[in-house]
């Protein structure tokens, strides 16, 4: 399939071939990404870097991916410095930004604003985060790093277990993830949350309904002993107060102890990140850090690949990026 001139707006877009697509593109990106080879496929390309909500990974690594292509980036960061905060809409920003610009990723506090911008745009629009809703591009690096671990130890994604844990309910990243696993074989899912702050019910019944075993419980030890352990933050910006997010925060916290105690010897340690190191969260202690098994920062630098692999399959250059090989 071509995403040539393709908003990416949603993990619904992707099925097994196609995602399997563009991890093969990811791959291709290595040598690029680890500056043993250099390209210029995409010089005198411009990405428009959108960014209305707080980021690191997602905006710096969607910048460098883009600049690791060989093209440039424009930043806009914060609702404050746009003319969004003086009422302008998203359709007419959407008109004026894509007019300057050759691609454009997108994060907004809003669900379904990135999709409503990409409807004004004249140029492929990439989600990196609408609200509660959704974060393909993540969701597609989360499962580029799920394959891989797996795969280091014989596994694949068709019958593994995966257990999610933390704010099931706000956490776009989690979302995203169940919808492209649902695509996969006998998935087993543990859903480790407060009972207030659950899996929306559509999401696990289309995970059922595609054939999974779902288990959802509020308990996090003895439930634990997974393949794959996806760790989430509290989604503190998404609460109508501080204090409501204060009565989750620190729940479910993972350290060594509690690994060693209830994951298996090989149980592979995911999290979007950032994690929230603050004494009264610490949802993923520093002990984990010399755990072989803690995957988040292969994780983080799979970001740079997939989106890599993203900007050349919507920009068609997919194919032709050793062509514009120069001297590292
Ligand atoms: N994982 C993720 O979206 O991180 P940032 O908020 O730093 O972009």
């Amino acid at each position: 399939m071509s995403f040539k001139g393709e908003h990416i707006l949603s993990v619904s877009q992707f099925d097994r071939d196609t995602i399997q697509q563009v991890f093969h593109i990811a791959r291709n990106m290595q040598p690029y990404a680890s500056r043993q080879k250099r390209t210029k496929v995409l010089e005198g390309a411009i990405l428009g870097n959108l960014f209305f909500e707080p980021s690191t990974r997602t905006r710096v690594s969607f910048g460098c991916a883009f600049n690791l292509l060989g093209g440039e980036v424009r930043e806009t960061t914060g609702m404050e410095s746009s003319a969004l905060s003086k009422g302008e809409s998203l359709f007419d920003t959407a008109r004026v930004i894509s007019s300057y610009s050759d691609v454009i990723a997108m994060r907004h506090p809003q669900a379904g604003s990135v999709a409503e911008f990409a409807e004004g745009s004249r140029v492929p629009v990439l989600n990196g985060g609408d609200g509660a809703n959704e974060h393909p591009t993540q969701a597609l690096l989360d499962l580029f790093t799920i394959e891989r671990e797996l795969a280091a130890s014989g596994q694949c994604i068709d019958g593994m277990h995966i257990a999610m844990v933390g704010d099931l309910k706000f956490g776009r990243t989690v979302h995203s993830l169940s919808k492209l696993l649902k695509l996969y074989k006998n998935v087993r899912f543990t859903l480790i949350s407060p009972n207030e702050l659950a899996m929306p019910d559509e999401i696990v019944s289309a995970i059922e309904n595609a054939g999974h075993q779902v288990s959802i419980t509020d308990v996090l030890e003895g439930n634990l002993n997974a393949d794959i352990v996806y760790q989430t933050r509290i989604q503190e910006e998404r609460f109508p107060s501080k204090a409501e997010a204060n009565l989750y925060r620190g729940k479910f916290r993972l350290n060594q102890e509690i690994y060693t105690r209830y994951c298996k010897s090989n149980t592979v340690i995911m999290h979007p990140l950032p994690r929230d190191s603050r004494q009264e969260a610490n949802e993923l202690d520093n002990d984990l850090n010399l755990n072989p098994n803690l995957a988040i920062f292969r994780q983080a630098d799979n970001g740079i690949l997939v989106r890599m692999a993203l900007f050349a399959l919507t920009l068609g250059v997919e194919n032709i990026v050793g062509n514009y090989e120069c001297a590292v």
